[in-house]
This record gives structure tokens, C-alpha cells and sequence, in this order.
């Protein structure tokens, strides 16, 4: 059954009732649990400060925890916020060698309301690079049904796990990117293709590409040296197996696994069920990233699959606003109804730029707006359809009223701020094919990079070819020296027979995962997957999302009933809501309904990198 809706944060039921909690346990240590627990809340709401949750190990418990943790297989655990507990498990580094070491993997677990619980659901936050622990929440149980325990965790080289992938010190990937191509993204005319097309900007964007490739290559030198034959045990294989690991320890040889995650998390779950076909239990993914080029194209040329509907995301960025004219968006004009003219304005302000870039004297730090940072703007904000009027607000206000600091602020605040080290390399790096020193698309030169941007625009998208490495900070895998894994690296088959169906899900317009990937995953795996379709703009069903799909996912987890064939699913949000006219839908949904919605908003802001 599905189970009673819980307040996501707290995990506690709505409405103070208890279920039904039937963990064997002393019911009078547990009633003095439940007293001290709300006195520490009470005072937590008064003094928010020292209660915020912390996943790192309280003090007192250090030492016990060091002598707990002596091999693959052991474990530690502590209650570290209300419903969820914090722990350390140990993984062997190298499954085919224990010799090699062992790794501390950073692991939560919020727990199920029933006893015993259906099993547990793995999680995984995307990226990749990002820290997983938060996933352990109410959020997901709105997902997946509060009957499962769901354990969130932070892979390898990333977070709390260790060893952890700890190239630059905190200050100085800030200052190694700032005013540099890593920040600016690439400036290209693009909308004049005489220009676009002649020598001298071939010349432009070539410095510019030597710059990037410089500063990628620093980059993974600093990681050689700081961190060095660890990178050799990063990646997505190892990750893979740790889930299984974990769950074998957790429930059992036979248990099947449970995972639900979405965008790199896409790629997980194709590697862990193509991995492990005999042991699929609940399996959705949403937001897809195409496994095949994933694995076999080296990460500089990814933006060439993934980017395939992102002109699509433009297209409803535009018509949306038009749509909702000055009232909802401060892009539009007044009585103007075509969202061609606010498009032609963009592309001109684009090119303007690119020959003007604007000072911007933000109080974070002052700096210079570019054509190229604007551009990855927008491939941050297409994300995160909820953020649009926020976004076209800012762009409004240089294209218009000659003011580029908040736009600029948008991005010196901390520019992404998501991937506090280099984390997201070693394992895309790890992921990609070996490196072979001749063969150009493991080993490019700046001229066939330049020259693969250029395909890029041509063919795939003429705003946004070359304007994802800030949001996605890809490529440079050529100066990794453990650039294709070290022991072990999974690249396919992708077609496998699962002992159960999984569930894809899909936007028709996600900026960066697009639905062509989702079409692809579902076509390799045939009838052991159905397809879930999700009529909006935004990166994973979340960032905008629909009490429809919801629904269908929670029925999947609860008793296994796929959607039909064809299924599409349409949001319950409007993009570019009139103040005070489009907001007040929501009236007429039930608090259940409402709670739905907030937990997968919340979940998308993880996936679309506006939780910090
Ligand atoms: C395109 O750029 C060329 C210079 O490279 C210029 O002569 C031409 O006027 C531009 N076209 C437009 C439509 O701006
Ligand atoms: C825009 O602002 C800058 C100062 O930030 C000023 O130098 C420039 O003249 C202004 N341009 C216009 C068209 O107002
Ligand atoms: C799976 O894909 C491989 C190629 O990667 C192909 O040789 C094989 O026939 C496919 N298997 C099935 C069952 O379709
Ligand atoms: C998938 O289809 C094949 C035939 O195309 C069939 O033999 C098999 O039983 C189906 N599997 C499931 C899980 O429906
Ligand atoms: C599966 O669960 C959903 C609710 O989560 C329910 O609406 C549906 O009727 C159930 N289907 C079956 C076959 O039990």
C-alpha cells in the first residue's frame, strides 16, 4: 500500500499521528526517545544553528567508529536527524583484489514507517560530483511509498566518502576559474554566419579553446598529485557495485535491488541493471543520458547527444513568455504576441555582447559579462523552468536598461557552486574510453575541439553548441592519466533481459538529457522497460512537474503497474505565472496533492543544482 503521506523534512507523519511502528524495541526507551527528541526539535527551531543535520561523525563517536571499521562488509551507524541515520560503510576498493584497500563509503538511511519494510530504494543525486546523503529523506518517500527504507549515499570521490576526490583547497578552485573561459564560457557571433563561419573568428575561438584546454590540463595535473592512484578506482563500474554490495549486506544475497534517480543517475541505473540483469527489482530513471556515448565517445563529445533538444527548450522559453507577456515575463513587450521578435532580440543582444562584453560592478565581485557566460546561463536556467521569470527578469534588465549586474551576479556568486572539486572529472574521466595517443577522439588537438564545436553549433544547436561546460564541466579527459578506469569499466551491453521491468521516464524538451536518449535506453531494453513521457520543458520530470507522473511512479514502487505504452503526462504548474492570476490552481488540490508536488520540486532542485 502506499502509505500515509509524511512531512517531507521531519519525516514525521502529517498530523502527529504515529503509524503503525513495529520495529522490535523497548517501547519505554522509546517514549523517552520520542520526548527528548521533541525537546531537541523545540530547540532547535529557536536556535537553528547547532541543530542543522550533520552527516559528519559527532565527535564522541570517533574513536568507536575507527575501530568498527576494519574491512570490507563492516559498518557504523548514528541517528543524525529525525527518521535518518548517518553511517560508514566498508567497501572493498578493488573487487577483484582486497589487497588494493579499502574504501568508507558515507551512507544514509531514512527508515521505513513499517516493519518490516518492503526493502530498500538506492538513490543517487546526479551530477556526477554531487554529494548524495540529503537524498535519505521524506522527499523520496513521496516517491517511492514510505513503506521501503531509502538510502542515499555519496559515491566514490565525492562528499563524506572516502578517499575523496580532494584536488583543489576550496579557495582555489574559485579563483583558478574566475575571469577565465571556465567562468566566461566560449563567445562565439554566432547569429551572423558570415562571421560565425569566417577566419578570424575560427582564430578567436581557438584562443579562447587553448585557454579551456590549459586550464584542464592544470587541472587534472593538480588531481595527479594531490590525490593520485585513488583516481584509478573512481568511476561508475565501482559505484555500481557498491550498491549491490550495500544491498546484499543490508537485506540479503536474493533481494533484488531498488534504485530511483535521474539525470547521471540515468546512467547508474543503466549500468546497474545491465550489470546486474538477474537481480532487478523497482528500477526508475528519469532525465536519460544516452549510455552509449556515455561510454564509448570520450566526455568532449557529449554535448553533441545531449544537447539534442535543447533548441526545443528554447522554443517553449519563448513562446511561454510571449504567452504571458509583460505581466509573467520581462522579456515580453506590450501587446506584442510573437515569441520570434523576443527571440530576434536575444540573438541580437547575443551579438552585441560579443562585440561589447558589459562591465558589471557586482557587489560578489565585479567582472565582465559575456556572450558566452549569458549563453551558459541559459543552459543552467532551461533547467529549471520555475526559475524563468527570475531569469528573464535579470537578461530584461541588460538587454533593456543597460544593467548587466544581476545577470553577472547570477554567476559570480559562486560559479558552480555545485562542484566544489574535481570530482565530476575522475569519474566522467574514468567512464570514458582509454585513452590512445592516436587516436584524435580520445587525444583532440585545440583544432579538432574547435572543430567539434563547430559541428556542434551547425548540427545541433546554433544558440547553445559550445555553452555547456559551465553547467556541465566535461571534456580535458586526455590529461587524466587514469582516463578509462583502472581495473574495471563497464561499457555495454545495454540490451540485457532484467528479472523485472524498469521504469524511464522523460521530458519532451530537457535541455540536457534529452528525450531521444530516453527513446534509445527504452529501445535497447525493449520489454524489459516501459516509457514514461512527460509533456515539459526542464532538466528531469521534476524541475516541473506533473501529479500524473507522480501518481504512476508511486503505483510502479507500490505494486509494479507499468503505464501504458504511449503514456504522456502533462504538468500541474504554468510557466511564467501572472502574479496575482496564474497561482492560484493549487487551491483546488488536496493537501496530499500539494505535499506531492512540493517533494518532487524539491527533489528537481537537487537534480537542477539550485540546492547548495
Ligand atoms: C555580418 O557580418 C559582416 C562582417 O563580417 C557584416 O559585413 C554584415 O553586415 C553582418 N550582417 C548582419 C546581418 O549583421
Ligand atoms: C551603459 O552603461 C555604461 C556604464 O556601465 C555606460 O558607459 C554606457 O554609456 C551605457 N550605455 C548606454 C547605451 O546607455
Ligand atoms: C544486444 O546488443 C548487441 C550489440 O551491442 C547485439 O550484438 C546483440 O544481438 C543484442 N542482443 C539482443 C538480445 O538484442
Ligand atoms: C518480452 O518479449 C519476448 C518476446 O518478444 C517474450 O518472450 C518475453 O516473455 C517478454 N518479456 C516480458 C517481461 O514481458
Ligand atoms: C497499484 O497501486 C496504485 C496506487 O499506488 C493503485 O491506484 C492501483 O490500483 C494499484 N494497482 C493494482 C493492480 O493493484
Amino acid at each position: 500500500m502506499p502509505g500515509k503521506i509524511f512531512d517531507t523534512e521531519t519525516g514525521t507523519p502529517m498530523g502527529g499521528i504515529l503509524l503503525r511502528e513495529k520495529r522490535p524495541r523497548n517501547s519505554g526507551r522509546r517514549a523517552f526517545l520520542v520526548v527528548l527528541g521533541l525537546l531537541i526539535l523545540a530547540t532547535c527551531y529557536r536556535l537553528w544553528a547547532p541543530c542543522k543535520a550533520t552527516k559528519e561523525v559527532p565527535r564522541d563517536l570517533q574513536y568507536e567508529m575507527k575501530q568498527a571499521l576494519q574491512k570490507p562488509g563492516d559498518q557504523f551507524w548514528w541517528d543524525c536527524r529525525p527518521n535518518v541515520e548517518c553511517g560508514r560503510v566498508v567497501v572493498p576498493t578493488d573487487y577483484n583484489d582486497l589487497s588494493v584497500g579499502m574504501t568508507v563509503l558515507a551512507v544514509t538511511r531514512w527508515r521505513s514507517r513499517y516493519w518490516p519494510s518492503k526493502g530498500a530504494v538506492f538513490t543517487n543525486p546526479g551530477g556526477p560530483g554531487i554529494s548524495g546523503t540529503k537524498l535519505a529523506s521524506g522527499w523520496v518517500a513521496s516517491f517511492v511509498g514510505n513503506d521501503y527504507d531509502i538510502i542515499g549515499f555519496d559515491p566514490r570521490g565525492v562528499g563524506e566518502t572516502t578517499p575523496t576526490v580532494q584536488c583543489h583547497t576550496p579557495r582555489t578552485k574559485l579563483l583558478f576559474e574566475a575571469n577565465t573561459v571556465l567562468q566566461n564560457g566560449f563567445s562565439l557571433p554566432q547569429f551572423n554566419s558570415s562571421r560565425l563561419h569566417s577566419p578570424s573568428t575560427r582564430e578567436y575561438f581557438k584562443k579562447q579553446m587553448e585557454e579551456f584546454v590549459a586550464l584542464k590540463k592544470a587541472e587534472a595535473e593538480l588531481c595527479a598529485k594531490n590525490v593520485g592512484e585513488a583516481l584509478r578506482y573512481m568511476g561508475t563500474t565501482y559505484v555500481a557495485r557498491d550498491i549491490d554490495f550495500m544491498n546484499r549486506l543490508f537485506h540479503g544475497d536474493d533481494e533484488p535491488i531498488n534504485f530511483w534517480s535521474a539525470s547521471y543517475g540515468s546512467i547508474l541505473g543503466a549500468y546497474l541493471v545491465n550489470m546486474f540483469p538477474g537481480r532487478v527489482g523497482k528500477v526508475v530513471i528519469d532525465g536519460i543520458v544516452n549510455p552509449i556515448s556515455w561510454t564509448r565517445d570520450p566526455s568532449h563529445l557529449w554535448a553533441r547527444d545531449s544537447l539534442s533538444s535543447i533548441e526545443d527548450t528554447f522554443e517553449w522559453f519563448l513562446s511561454a513568455c510571449a504567452r504571458a507577456g509583460p505581466a509573467g515575463c520581462a522579456l515580453a513587450k506590450p501587446l506584442e504576441r510573437s515569441s520570434h521578435a523576443i527571440g530576434n532580440r536575444i540573438d541580437t543582444f547575443l551579438d552585441h555582447l560579443y562585440d561589447n562584453p558589459m562591465s558589471s560592478l557586482s557587489v560578489v565581485r565585479p567582472g565582465v559579462l559575456t556572450s558566452g557566460a549569458v549563453r551558459a546561463l541559459f543552459v543552467i536556467w532551461f533547467q529549471n523552468p520555475f526559475g524563468w521569470p527570475s531569469f528573464a527578469h535579470d537578461l530584461a534588465q541588460a538587454m533593456y536598461h543597460n544593467n548587466s549586474t544581476p545577470l553577472y551576479t547570477k554567476l559570480a556568486v559562486n560559479p558552480r557552486p555545485w562542484y566544489t572539486d574535481l570530482s565530476r572529472s575522475a569519474i566522467t574521466c574514468a567512464d570514458s574510453p582509454p585513452l590512445s595517443s592516436i587516436d584524435p577522439r580520445t587525444n583532440p588537438t585545440v583544432d579538432d575541439l574547435v572543430d567539434e564545436g563547430m559541428a556542434t553549433i551547425s548540427k545541433v544547436s546554433l544558440h547553445f553548441g559550445v555553452s555547456s561546460t559551465i553547467s556541465e564541466p566535461d571534456g580535458g579527459c586526455q590529461f587524466w592519466k587514469y582516463v578509462g578506469g583502472g581495473v574495471e569499466r563497464y561499457s555495454g551491453p545495454w540490451n540485457k533481459t532484467l528479472s523485472n521491468k524498469i521504469l524511464i521516464v522523460s521530458n519532451t524538451a530537457d535541455p540536457v538529457t534529452p528525450i531521444a536518449s530516453a527513446k534509445l535506453l527504452h529501445n535497447l531494453l525493449k520489454n524489459s522497460s516501459s516509457l514514461l513521457i512527460q509533456n515539459s520543458p526542464g532538466h528531469t520530470s521534476m524541475s516541473f512537474p506533473s501529479l500524473c507522473t507522480i501518481m504512476l511512479v508511486r503505483a510502479y514502487f507500490d505494486n509494479g503497474t507499468l503505464p501504458a505504452e504511449g503514456t504522456i503526462c502533462e504538468p500541474d504548474s504554468k510557466l511564467f505565472p501572472r502574479p496575482g492570476i496564474d497561482e492560484q490552481f493549487r487551491d483546488t488540490l488536496s493537501e496530499e496533492e500539494r505535499l506531492l508536488l512540493r517533494s518532487a520540486e524539491e527533489l528537481g532542485k537537487i537534480f537542477t543544482k539550485q540546492y547548495m
